[in-house]
């Protein structure tokens, strides 16, 4: 076959990949070489265009990645000196999020992997995060390992068994951590760290909660009893209640920076501590399941944050493995990642066929079972 053909000429360390991500208000682009490099990348953030309305209105996520993909895509193949037909394959994330977001994204990969005759590969976009730590280090991150995915969208811990074969052990019951740092920040009154900046308002969380004392506002640290503590599920909405209860009932004034700071403290050090022991939790079942792990691999926003990057790396210590983690800055979405897992599935000849359509909710375990549709 004609693509299979025109792969097998070139050696897979040397495969270009384009990634696209446009699953929610990232729109981003990156060309990856099959050996990990990252060859270009461009993100362009909507943080301006959502922060007024309290949180991603769909249709304007959508409208803005219909104006942007273009520019990000012809200014990612600028950067790196390349035309379209110089790349080997097209990745795309072709699900979870809002479906008008996906779809953006997705028509734009196959009309250009259709008219030029390349290969075509569909993303699960937790698969991506999950994947992104092994990048040029698959030596190092090697299956089956234990994964942490914290983002705005998702928290959970599933092992990774090898690329598509991925089994929940936790997740979470109501808000993601992520959705649960933004909303104190927002409580807190803390302003937007950078328009062009990724990855919300929990960095800005995290700056402040350095200056704060976090035992002044003691705060409980999730599912803690002895009914849910067995649970390696995650529960953030009554924390993030907490808050907003003390600052109805004027407990903390948001306008004094000190009272600021210690309950960002506070809050991250009972949301860390949860996290912390729902891994340690997680860990034991993995070892229940029969599972060998060789590292604790945290990704996706949260995951660049230095306290839970401490506290999991102390739990992947006590299991005697290593914590292996994506720089920050592709912790959060980007189009590295996409491009990554791409080259991952090519691969292992995990290629999509032209006519796939985006899959808004996706869960990771049902990677397996997805049709490929191989061209
Ligand atoms: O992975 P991501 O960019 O997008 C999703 O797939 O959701 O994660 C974004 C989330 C936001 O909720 C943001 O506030 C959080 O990650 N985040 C952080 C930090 N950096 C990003 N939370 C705490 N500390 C950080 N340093
Ligand atoms: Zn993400």
């Amino acid at each position: 076959m004609l693509l299979v053909r025109r792969l097998s000429t070139k050696a897979l360390g040397q495969v270009r990949v384009l990634g696209i991500e446009t699953s929610c208000d990232d729109t981003a682009a990156a060309v990856v070489t099959g050996d990990g490099r990252v060859v270009s990348e461009t993100n362009r953030h909507q943080h301006s265009v959502h922060a007024s309305y309290g949180g991603i209105v769909p249709g304007l996520a959508a409208a803005h990645h219909q104006a942007n993909l273009p520019l990000v895509l012809r200014e990612t193949l600028q950067q790196a000196g390349l035309s379209i037909s110089d790349v080997d394959a097209v990745a795309v994330t072709r699900g979870p999020g809002m479906a008008a977001s996906l779809g953006v994204g997705v028509a734009a990969a196959k009309a250009l992997a259709a008219v030029h005759g390349l290969p075509l590969i569909g993303v699960h976009h937790m698969e991506a995060h999950a994947l992104m730590a092994r990048m040029g280090r698959e030596d190092v991150v090697q299956f089956p390992f234990l994964c942490v995915l914290v983002s705005g969208g998702h928290t959970m811990t599933l092992v990774a068994h090898d690329v598509s074969s991925y089994t929940t052990i936790g997740s979470t019951r109501d808000d993601s951590v992520g959705e649960a740092f933004d909303k104190v920040a927002r409580d807190l009154g803390l302003p937007w760290p950078d328009m062009q900046e990724g990855g919300g308002l929990g960095p800005a969380l995290e700056q402040i909660a350095m200056r704060g004392d976090a035992l002044r506002f003691p705060l409980p640290v999730p599912m803690d009893k002895s009914t849910s503590a067995v649970s390696p599920d995650f529960s953030f909405s009554g924390l993030k209640t907490h808050v907003r209860r003390m600052l109805e009932s004027g407990a903390f004034d948001p306008r004094i920076p000190q009272d600021q700071a210690d309950v960002a403290a506070a809050f991250q050090r009972a949301a860390v501590a949860h996290l912390r022991k729902k891994t340690a939790l997680a860990c034991r079942h993995a070892r229940a399941m029969g599972v060998n792990i060789t590292c604790v691999v945290a990704s996706g926003g949260v995951a660049s944050n230095a306290a839970v990057r401490q506290a999991l790396a102390d739990v992947a210590a006590k299991e005697g493995v290593p914590l292996e983690c994506p720089p920050p800055r592709l912790c959060t979405d980007n189009g590295v990642m996409i491009a990554w897992a791409g080259v991952e599935r090519l691969r292992r000849g995990l290629l999509d066929s032209y006519s796939f359509d985006f899959i808004q909710r996706w869960p990771l375990d049902h990677l397996k079972e997805t049709p490929l549709n191989c061209p």
